[in-house]
């Protein structure tokens, strides 16, 4: 159901690989809300995925750049400006990748230039994304900027690795340029700290199942899905919420207020009967 929220509004979106990832259910919400919008990703991303899909879909273009490359942010915010016709009201990073998660290197054996590359993709793209914005002048006043976060940010999460470091670092920087863009231009920016998703990206954390089991039972409200992780990313989008800006705000469903459930307390009673050999999990890490 669309209210016109962003009627008028152009808007890029950063991170639609597939039709499972947030960011495409964001462009697809952005949309149906009267936005028009500019689809990136990186071109390995585009060639390999199905961004072009949703681009098709929604009546505009694919302009492929690596976030982590400055001239390739460049050409995006020119280009983008260019084809929808003046500058740019909301940006939604969607961007997290980790080496070492993908190599399943245990946090206390990290590859540091694996660590140099979780960092520069899914933290420092986003100072890079801002920085470009800014210096280009190329988002209007009162914009909003929006990057996804989790709460493994905050608390320790059993297998989020280095993911988590970058995260910290995310919501480091969403405040520090909040600060600088909000007086400056009032261009408001946040992260959302989703509730897990099945996405390729998380489905890549370990333990991941049992993670978004564990989350369920534990939310009041039940875990967040993407497509209502998009509704939110669309009220911050919209003029509803000018004064919103350099927070971190969880759409999780309650969990990150929670200490236990009555559900996951009766669950992990269930397997009481059972002990777990917790010290000698199955693949050699201890205390993983
Ligand atoms: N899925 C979850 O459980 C969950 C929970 C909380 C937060 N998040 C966050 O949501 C965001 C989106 O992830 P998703 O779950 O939709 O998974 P996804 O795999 O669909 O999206 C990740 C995207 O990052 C893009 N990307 C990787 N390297 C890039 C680079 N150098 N430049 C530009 N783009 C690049 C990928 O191509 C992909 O489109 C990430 O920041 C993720 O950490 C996900």
């Amino acid at each position: 159901m669309s209210n016109n929220l962003l009627k008028g509004k152009r808007g890029i979106i950063f991170g639609a690989l597939n039709p499972d990832s947030i960011a495409w259910k964001v462009a697809e919400r952005a949309y149906e809300e009267g936005a028009t919008l500019i689809i990136t990703n990186t071109p390995v991303a585009v060639r390999m995925g199905e961004t072009n899909d949703l681009a098709k879909k929604l009546n505009t273009v694919v302009i492929g750049a690596d976030a982590t490359n400055v001239d390739d942010l460049n050409n995006l915010f020119i280009k983008s400006m260019e084809i929808l016709g003046g500058k740019i009201d909301f940006v939604l990073h969607s961007i997290g990748m980790s080496p070492n998660v993908r190599k399943e290197r245990h946090y206390s054996d990290l590859d540091y230039n694996y660590l140099d590359k979780t960092l520069d993709v899914s933290a420092v793209s986003f100072h890079k994304v801002l920085q470009t914005a800014r210096k280009l002048d190329a988002l209007n006043e009162w914009g909003s900027v929006v990057a996804l976060s989790y709460v493994a940010a905050q608390r320790t999460f059993f297998g989020y690795n280095d993911m988590a470091d970058a995260k910290a670092l995310l919501e480091s920087i969403a405040r520090s340029f909040g600060y600088l863009y909000g007086r400056e231009r009032h261009v408001r920016i946040n992260t959302i700290s989703q509730s897990p998703t099945i996405t390729t990206a998380g489905s890549g954390v370990k333990g991941f199942d049992r993670l978004l089991d564990f989350a369920e039972r534990m939310s009041p409200l039940g875990n967040a899905t993407a497509e209502e992780c998009a509704d939110y990313c669309i009220t911050l989008f919209s003029d509803l919420t000018k004064k919103v800006t350099m927070q971190n705000l969880f759409h999780d469903g309650g969990f990150s207020n929670m200490g236990m459930s009555l559900r996951a307390l009766q669950q992990y009673e269930k397997g009481l009967h059972h002990n777990c050999n917790c010290d000698e999990p199955e693949d050699g890490h201890k205390y993983d």
